[in-house]
Protein backbone atom coordinates (compact mmCIF):
# COMPACT_ATOMS: atom_id res chain seq x y z
CA UNK A 1 0.00 0.00 0.00
CA UNK A 2 3.26 2.28 0.49
CA UNK A 3 1.36 4.47 3.28
CA UNK A 4 4.48 6.78 4.33
CA UNK A 5 4.76 6.79 8.06
CA UNK A 6 4.77 10.36 9.85
CA UNK A 7 5.90 11.21 13.39
CA UNK A 8 4.55 14.72 14.10
CA UNK A 9 5.24 16.26 17.44
CA UNK A 10 2.35 18.56 18.70
CA UNK A 11 4.02 21.38 20.65
CA UNK A 12 1.01 22.41 22.53
CA UNK A 13 1.68 25.85 24.43
CA UNK A 14 5.51 25.11 24.77
CA UNK A 15 8.67 26.48 23.78
CA UNK A 16 9.45 30.53 22.84
CA UNK A 17 10.75 31.01 19.18
CA UNK A 18 14.64 30.69 20.01
CA UNK A 19 14.06 27.26 22.21
CA UNK A 20 12.20 26.03 18.81
CA UNK A 21 14.85 27.53 16.56
CA UNK A 22 17.16 25.29 18.86
CA UNK A 23 15.75 22.61 19.24
CA UNK A 24 14.94 21.92 15.36
CA UNK A 25 18.81 23.14 14.71
CA UNK A 26 19.45 19.98 16.73
CA UNK A 27 16.97 18.03 15.68
CA UNK A 28 17.88 18.17 11.49
CA UNK A 29 20.75 16.08 10.98
CA UNK A 30 19.41 13.36 13.32
CA UNK A 31 16.25 12.82 11.06
CA UNK A 32 17.89 13.52 7.60
CA UNK A 33 17.39 10.23 6.92
CA UNK A 34 14.27 9.33 8.29
CA UNK A 35 12.15 6.99 6.53
CA UNK A 36 9.11 8.72 8.01
CA UNK A 37 7.91 12.62 7.40
CA UNK A 38 8.33 14.31 10.36
CA UNK A 39 6.90 17.23 11.50
CA UNK A 40 6.96 19.65 14.23
CA UNK A 41 3.51 21.42 15.27
CA UNK A 42 4.69 24.33 16.99
CA UNK A 43 3.24 27.71 18.66
CA UNK A 44 1.73 30.27 15.78
CA UNK A 45 4.82 32.93 16.97
CA UNK A 46 7.26 30.14 16.69
CA UNK A 47 6.07 29.50 12.90
CA UNK A 48 8.29 31.92 10.99
CA UNK A 49 11.34 31.07 12.57
CA UNK A 50 10.97 27.10 12.74
CA UNK A 51 10.62 27.77 9.01
CA UNK A 52 13.71 29.44 8.27
CA UNK A 53 15.51 27.55 10.74
CA UNK A 54 14.57 23.80 8.65
CA UNK A 55 15.01 25.46 5.05
CA UNK A 56 16.88 22.60 2.84
CA UNK A 57 15.71 19.70 5.83
CA UNK A 58 12.96 17.39 5.57
CA UNK A 59 11.31 18.59 8.96
CA UNK A 60 7.83 20.01 8.26
CA UNK A 61 5.70 22.33 9.57
CA UNK A 62 2.08 22.34 11.32
CA UNK A 63 0.16 24.73 13.23
CA UNK A 64 -1.88 23.88 15.77
CA UNK A 65 -4.88 25.25 15.23
CA UNK A 66 -6.32 27.82 12.46
CA UNK A 67 -9.79 29.80 12.16
CA UNK A 68 -12.02 29.10 8.97
CA UNK A 69 -12.61 32.38 7.83
CA UNK A 70 -9.88 33.94 5.29
CA UNK A 71 -9.78 37.27 8.33
CA UNK A 72 -12.24 39.47 10.01
CA UNK A 73 -13.23 40.27 13.41
CA UNK A 74 -12.46 37.39 15.08
CA UNK A 75 -9.84 38.63 17.99
CA UNK A 76 -6.95 36.20 18.42
CA UNK A 77 -7.44 33.90 15.58
CA UNK A 78 -5.11 33.08 12.82
CA UNK A 79 -6.33 32.47 9.58
CA UNK A 80 -5.46 29.38 6.45
CA UNK A 81 -4.52 32.50 4.55
CA UNK A 82 -2.11 33.64 7.53
CA UNK A 83 -0.24 30.29 7.51
CA UNK A 84 -0.12 29.32 3.76
CA UNK A 85 1.73 32.84 3.49
CA UNK A 86 4.34 31.37 5.85
CA UNK A 87 4.11 28.20 3.90
CA UNK A 88 2.98 25.85 6.74
CA UNK A 89 2.32 22.16 5.48
CA UNK A 90 -0.01 20.79 8.16
CA UNK A 91 -2.46 22.11 10.17
CA UNK A 92 -3.74 20.24 13.38
CA UNK A 93 -7.13 20.66 13.69
CA UNK A 94 -9.88 19.81 16.27
CA UNK A 95 -7.41 18.46 18.79
CA UNK A 96 -9.23 17.05 22.65
CA UNK A 97 -8.04 19.99 23.83
CA UNK A 98 -9.54 22.45 21.70
CA UNK A 99 -12.77 20.93 21.55
CA UNK A 100 -12.69 20.58 25.63
CA UNK A 101 -11.50 23.88 26.76
CA UNK A 102 -12.69 26.05 23.56
CA UNK A 103 -15.75 24.51 23.06
CA UNK A 104 -14.87 23.51 18.98
CA UNK A 105 -17.18 21.33 17.78
CA UNK A 106 -17.57 18.51 14.75
CA UNK A 107 -19.15 20.89 13.07
CA UNK A 108 -16.35 23.83 13.37
CA UNK A 109 -13.56 21.30 12.87
CA UNK A 110 -15.38 20.50 9.23
CA UNK A 111 -15.21 24.20 8.57
CA UNK A 112 -11.64 24.21 9.58
CA UNK A 113 -10.44 20.94 7.37
CA UNK A 114 -12.66 23.09 4.12
CA UNK A 115 -10.66 26.05 5.20
CA UNK A 116 -7.25 24.29 5.30
CA UNK A 117 -7.38 22.55 2.07
CA UNK A 118 -8.94 25.83 0.83
CA UNK A 119 -5.06 27.05 1.34
CA UNK A 120 -3.45 24.08 0.61
CA UNK A 121 -2.70 23.07 4.13
CA UNK A 122 -2.85 19.50 5.10
CA UNK A 123 -5.20 19.00 7.74
CA UNK A 124 -4.24 16.73 10.79
CA UNK A 125 -8.29 15.86 12.43
CA UNK A 126 -7.68 14.30 16.03
CA UNK A 127 -10.99 12.52 17.20
CA UNK A 128 -10.80 9.85 20.05
CA UNK A 129 -13.61 9.04 22.94
CA UNK A 130 -12.83 9.94 27.09
CA UNK A 131 -12.36 7.13 29.14
CA UNK A 132 -15.95 7.27 30.27
CA UNK A 133 -16.73 6.86 26.62
CA UNK A 134 -14.95 3.82 26.18
CA UNK A 135 -16.34 2.53 29.42
CA UNK A 136 -19.47 3.03 28.08
CA UNK A 137 -18.65 1.11 24.82
CA UNK A 138 -19.78 3.91 22.37
CA UNK A 139 -15.82 4.20 20.80
CA UNK A 140 -16.36 3.03 17.92
CA UNK A 141 -19.79 4.67 17.10
CA UNK A 142 -18.26 7.87 18.15
CA UNK A 143 -14.98 7.75 16.31
CA UNK A 144 -16.99 6.88 13.32
CA UNK A 145 -19.54 10.45 13.86
CA UNK A 146 -16.52 12.52 14.64
CA UNK A 147 -14.66 11.26 11.03
CA UNK A 148 -17.75 11.38 9.26
CA UNK A 149 -18.65 14.85 10.27
CA UNK A 150 -14.97 16.22 9.55
CA UNK A 151 -14.90 14.97 6.49
CA UNK A 152 -18.17 16.42 5.13
CA UNK A 153 -18.30 18.11 2.14
CA UNK A 154 -14.50 16.66 0.99
CA UNK A 155 -13.72 15.13 -2.19
CA UNK A 156 -12.20 12.08 -2.32
CA UNK A 157 -9.23 13.49 -3.74
CA UNK A 158 -9.08 16.20 -0.35
CA UNK A 159 -9.71 13.12 1.87
CA UNK A 160 -6.32 10.90 0.20
CA UNK A 161 -4.13 14.31 2.00
CA UNK A 162 -5.72 14.69 4.79
CA UNK A 163 -4.31 12.74 7.75
CA UNK A 164 -6.62 11.68 10.99
CA UNK A 165 -5.18 10.83 14.43
CA UNK A 166 -6.80 8.69 16.48
CA UNK A 167 -6.20 10.04 20.41
CA UNK A 168 -8.38 8.53 23.00
CA UNK A 169 -8.48 11.52 25.66
CA UNK A 170 -7.59 8.76 28.49
CA UNK A 171 -4.16 8.61 27.09
CA UNK A 172 -3.31 11.94 26.12
CA UNK A 173 -0.84 13.24 28.92
CA UNK A 174 -1.54 10.60 31.05
CA UNK A 175 1.17 8.38 30.29
CA UNK A 176 -1.70 5.94 29.79
CA UNK A 177 -0.67 4.55 26.44
CA UNK A 178 -3.47 2.26 24.55
CA UNK A 179 -2.10 -0.76 23.80
CA UNK A 180 -1.30 -1.27 20.21
CA UNK A 181 -4.26 -3.48 20.26
CA UNK A 182 -6.93 -1.38 21.28
CA UNK A 183 -5.14 1.39 18.73
CA UNK A 184 -4.91 -0.59 15.61
CA UNK A 185 -8.53 -1.63 16.30
CA UNK A 186 -9.74 2.30 16.59
CA UNK A 187 -8.05 2.53 13.55
CA UNK A 188 -9.17 0.12 11.43
CA UNK A 189 -13.08 1.60 12.35
CA UNK A 190 -11.54 4.57 10.90
CA UNK A 191 -9.87 2.93 7.98
CA UNK A 192 -13.56 0.95 7.64
CA UNK A 193 -15.60 4.26 7.48
CA UNK A 194 -13.51 5.95 5.30
CA UNK A 195 -13.64 2.85 2.57
CA UNK A 196 -17.78 2.64 3.22
CA UNK A 197 -18.01 6.71 2.24
CA UNK A 198 -15.00 6.87 -0.55
CA UNK A 199 -14.35 3.37 -1.16
CA UNK A 200 -11.16 1.33 -1.03
CA UNK A 201 -8.62 3.23 -2.64
CA UNK A 202 -9.13 6.41 -0.78
CA UNK A 203 -9.22 3.86 2.28
CA UNK A 204 -5.94 2.59 1.63
CA UNK A 205 -3.92 6.29 0.71
CA UNK A 206 -5.30 8.09 3.86
CA UNK A 207 -2.58 8.00 6.66
CA UNK A 208 -4.66 7.63 10.18
CA UNK A 209 -2.23 8.32 13.35
CA UNK A 210 -2.08 7.43 16.50
CA UNK A 211 -1.86 9.86 19.82
CA UNK A 212 -1.41 9.66 23.67
CA UNK A 213 1.53 8.91 25.70
CA UNK A 214 3.55 7.46 22.48
CA UNK A 215 6.99 7.86 23.25
CA UNK A 216 10.65 6.03 22.35
CA UNK A 217 9.96 2.85 23.97
CA UNK A 218 6.49 2.36 22.52
CA UNK A 219 6.70 4.05 19.28
CA UNK A 220 7.87 0.77 17.23
CA UNK A 221 5.02 -1.59 18.64
CA UNK A 222 2.26 1.03 17.78
CA UNK A 223 3.31 2.24 14.11
CA UNK A 224 4.02 -1.45 12.81
CA UNK A 225 0.58 -1.70 13.33
CA UNK A 226 -1.20 -2.51 10.04
CA UNK A 227 -3.84 0.43 10.15
CA UNK A 228 -1.40 2.86 12.32
CA UNK A 229 0.39 5.21 10.04
CA UNK A 230 2.46 6.92 12.87
CA UNK A 231 1.63 8.95 15.54
CA UNK A 232 0.75 12.88 16.63
CA UNK A 233 3.13 13.06 19.91
CA UNK A 234 2.42 15.44 22.55
CA UNK A 235 5.57 15.39 25.59
CA UNK A 236 7.61 13.10 24.17
CA UNK A 237 7.98 15.58 21.31
CA UNK A 238 9.27 18.14 23.36
CA UNK A 239 12.72 16.51 23.77
CA UNK A 240 15.06 15.76 20.69
CA UNK A 241 16.27 12.72 21.67
CA UNK A 242 13.47 11.10 22.18
CA UNK A 243 11.77 12.15 19.80
CA UNK A 244 14.56 11.33 17.51
CA UNK A 245 14.09 8.02 18.42
CA UNK A 246 10.83 8.13 17.58
CA UNK A 247 10.76 9.27 13.95
CA UNK A 248 13.82 6.13 13.82
CA UNK A 249 11.51 3.80 15.42
CA UNK A 250 12.17 1.67 12.55
CA UNK A 251 16.30 1.49 13.15
P1 LIG B 1 0.87 13.12 24.67
O1 LIG B 1 -0.08 14.10 23.80
O2 LIG B 1 1.79 12.45 23.71
O3 LIG B 1 1.59 14.06 25.61
O4 LIG B 1 -0.02 12.17 25.38
C1 LIG B 1 -0.57 13.70 22.55
C2 LIG B 1 -1.43 14.79 21.96
O5 LIG B 1 -2.15 15.45 22.72
O6 LIG B 1 -1.41 15.02 20.74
Amino acid sequence: MGRVKIAAGNWKMNKTAKEAVEFVQALKDKVAGADAEVVTGVPFVCIPSVKKAVEGSNIKVAAQNMHWEENGAFTGEVSGAMLADLEVNYVIIGHSERRQYFAETDETVNKKVHAAFKYGLKPIICVGESLTQREQGVTAELVRYQVKIALLGLSAEQVKEAVIAYEPIWAIGTGKTATSEQAQEVCAVIRKVIEELYGKDVADAIRILYGGSVKASNAAELFNMSDIDGGLVGGASLQVDEFDKIVNYNK
